[in-house]
């Protein structure tokens, strides 16, 4: 059965308006143990570009202080709810999004809503590292003098933010110098330093260890720990042992491809804890993933 767009009415039964043609099959998601406290939620979040249904139907609740690792083969969405989770996906022409994305229970999709705002809260790290040609001082401090942060000091604030991310002893006599002459894994430090300086809540980071090398990878991965401490992460990754190191909770998505078209829709298979997804999955296709029979 084919995956039809979704399509919103003003049902009073459906809390969101939400009416949705759901393959039922697809529909089907494991949802394990779930956060207590958790400080953004997707409800039944479709995206679409254009005509095409790129994931169908998620569910997720990502909890306060934890790391969500979304683990899942190359086109199944991973990317997408990200980018999602704080409106990026805004400034992909055609993209469309439908359900509701809720940061401490206010939908970020709501009429009224500034997505600018919504990034100032929920900040993103990229896969390549890209810091700006700028110095290192200048990458940490852009971000809070852009928006207007009120600083009692800057030199505290890029000295606070380059500790947090494990890399003020590092660079602590060049931050005049270019970010450029960093190595690639001192890069993608600055530029998680630089999304904490304007002191969001949530990080999401979409495979930020892809372009390290194993100790650029190790020293991201103890900082994303150290990290959880102060902020809520969500990282996507190809790399299963990385999500079992460091994550809290696991959300396992796959595609599934629509029988007429051949278009393969996104959707979650299971959200459990970390430590159970990996060693006792409940569905078929998280087991098949995980022990490389398939993806
Ligand atoms: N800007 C875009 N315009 C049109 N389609 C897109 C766009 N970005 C992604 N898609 C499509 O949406 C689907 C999900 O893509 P997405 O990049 O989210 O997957 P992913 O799970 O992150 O994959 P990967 O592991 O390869 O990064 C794919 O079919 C992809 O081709
Ligand atoms: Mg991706």
């Amino acid at each position: 059965m084919s995956t039809q767009p979704a399509t919103a009415t003003t049902s009073p039964d459906e809390p969101l308006g939400i009416s949705l043609s759901i393959d039922e099959e697809a529909k089907h998601s494991v949802i394990g143990e779930v956060p207590a406290e958790a400080v953004m939620d997707t409800y039944h979040l479709n995206v679409f570009y254009g005509d095409f249904h790129a994931v169908h139907d998620v569910n997720l609740q990502f909890g306060k202080n934890e790391i969500t690792a979304m683990i899942g083969p190359s086109g199944c969405g991973k990317s997408t709810v990200l980018r999602c989770l704080n409106r990026m996906n805004d400034l992909i022409p055609g993209a469309r999004v439908e359900g509701a994305i809720n940061y401490h229970g206010q939908n970020i999709y709501a009429k009224g809503i500034d997505p600018i705002a919504v990034r100032q809260h929920i900040g993103m790290v990229f896969q390549k590292p890209n810091p700006f040609p700028k110095s290192i001082y200048d990458n940490i401090a852009y971000g809070p003098r852009v928006i207007g942060m009120k600083v009692d000091s800057m030199d505290d604030l890029v000295e606070g933010a380059l500790r947090d991310a494990a890399l003020w002893d590092e660079v602590k006599d060049k931050l005049k110098q270019s970010a450029f002459g960093l190595s690639g894994g001192q890069q993608q430090r600055l530029c998680i330093a630089r999304t904490i300086a304007t002191k969001p809540d949530v990080i999401l980071m979409d495979e930020p260890c892809s372009a390290l090398d194993p100790i650029a990878t190790s020293k991201v991965e103890d900082l994303m720990m150290q990290l959880r401490k102060d902020y809520t992460i969500i990282v996507v990754t190809h790399n299963m042992q990385q999500a079992a190191r460091v994550s809290d909770r696991t959300a396992f998505f796959t595609a599934k491809p629509d029988e007429t078209t051949g278009n393969r829709t996104g959707l979650l298979v299971e959200f459990d804890l970390t430590k159970r997804l990996f060693s006792n999955p409940e569905d078929k296709r998280t087991e098949d993933y995980i022990s490389g029979r398939f993806g």
